[in-house]
């Protein structure tokens, strides 16, 4: 038996922040050992809404050394970039003549979007999903990591593998979700009540990966709290400490309760210094060798070409299956 195959990627916007982190990369690099993993950086998704060339360019390769520093070995893990592998975008159409306007119109990311961006409601915004569904189905993945807010497209790319099978016979895995536990939601610090986010608008609401030492402890000294002054876990009451709890919970491995006994009689100002400074411990290695990585493009290109070669070979069954059964000429 092989092992299972993962696949997920992030988008190559920049700036990433704690939630990323915990929710998403920490994660990838655990399951290393146990799956065949590949992981993309997602460039074409980011055509979606409207960028510079340069600073796109650029956020590709940051998110690539991202990648490498947080731990996720190029030898053990595939690593590519979404854009390399053309095939990508080849499923991506023959799926897009699979998938009904109203099953993309129920999407809720969609929606947000367009009202997000009202003067940029493009055709790529609404078929979003489908090109993800192709990331997916291509490396014919078993398990998707993905946070909450992904939730709906697997879904889709399920029905989607489903409805393809039932009319061509047997050509795509149908993957399940790889919801990740406690950490997978890590919340704003100045709005715990929403996911941080890349792009929040609100001073001091996000930790991104590339915040110095300082600034991390002053943002997490600003985190918004409540007035009881006792570190106890209840996300309706107490949204601001639970978080706080739930980010030092995922990177001590420490339970809630004993977070609670550890800062029994302490006040806030405490812990909120404690889960700073592990946050900063945390991140630290991370950020080092991500300044050594930045700087090593011949190696990063090494990286990625060859992270591209390895994903084409493994694409290139899925589509040359699915060309046959549709009647394309191969
Ligand atoms: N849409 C995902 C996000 O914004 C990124 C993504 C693109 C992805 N393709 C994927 C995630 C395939 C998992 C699998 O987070």
């Amino acid at each position: 038996m092989g092992k299972k195959v993962i696949l997920s990627g992030i988008q190559a916007t920049g700036n990433l922040t704690l939630g990323n982190y915990l929710g998403a990369i920490n994660n990838w690099k655990k399951m290393q050992e146990e799956y065949d993993c590949n992981y993309m950086i997602a460039n074409l998704h980011t055509l979606t809404i409207r960028n510079d060339p340069e600073k796109l360019r650029n956020n590709t390769l940051n998110l690539l050394a991202l990648y490498i520093a947080a731990g996720i070995d190029p030898n053990k893990s595939n690593i590519f970039i979404q854009s390399q592998v053309a095939l990508h975008a080849e499923l991506a159409w023959v799926l897009n003549c699979y998938t009904y306007m109203g099953e993309l119109s129920r999407m809720t990311q969609f929606k947000d979007k367009s009202a997000k961006h009202a003067d940029n409601i493009n055709s790529g915004l609404f078929t979003y999903p489908v090109l993800m569904a192709a990331d997916i189905l291509l490396y014919q993945a078993d398990l998707v990591p993905v946070g909450e807010d992904q939730k709906q497209h697997l879904e889709l790319t399920r029905d989607l593998a489903e409805r393809f099978n039932s009319i061509y016979g047997e050509t795509f895995k149908v993957p399940e979700p790889f919801i990740q536990g406690v950490a997978a939601r890590v919340m704003g610090l100045q709005d715990p009540t929403s996911k941080m986010s890349k792009s929040s608008s609100i001073p001091n609401d996000s930790i991104f990966l590339n915040d110095e030492p300082d600034i991390i402890l002053k943002k997490f000294k600003k985190a918004v709290t409540d007035s009881e002054n006792v570190v106890r876990f209840d996300i309706k009451e107490k949204p601001g400490i639970s978080n706080l709890m739930s980010i030092y919970s995922a990177i001590t491995g420490k339970s809630k309760e004993n977070i609670e006994k550890e800062f029994e009689g302490k006040g806030y100002g405490d812990f909120k210094v404690a889960v700073a400074e592990t946050v900063i411990e945390e991140l630290k290695p991370m950020q080092e060798k991500y300044k050594e990585l930045i700087n090593n493009t011949d190696y990063l290109e090494k990286i990625y070409r060859q992270g591209a070669e390895k994903a084409y070979s493994i694409a290139n069954k899925t589509l040359e299956d699915v060309y046959k059964k549709i009647g394309m000429i191969l």
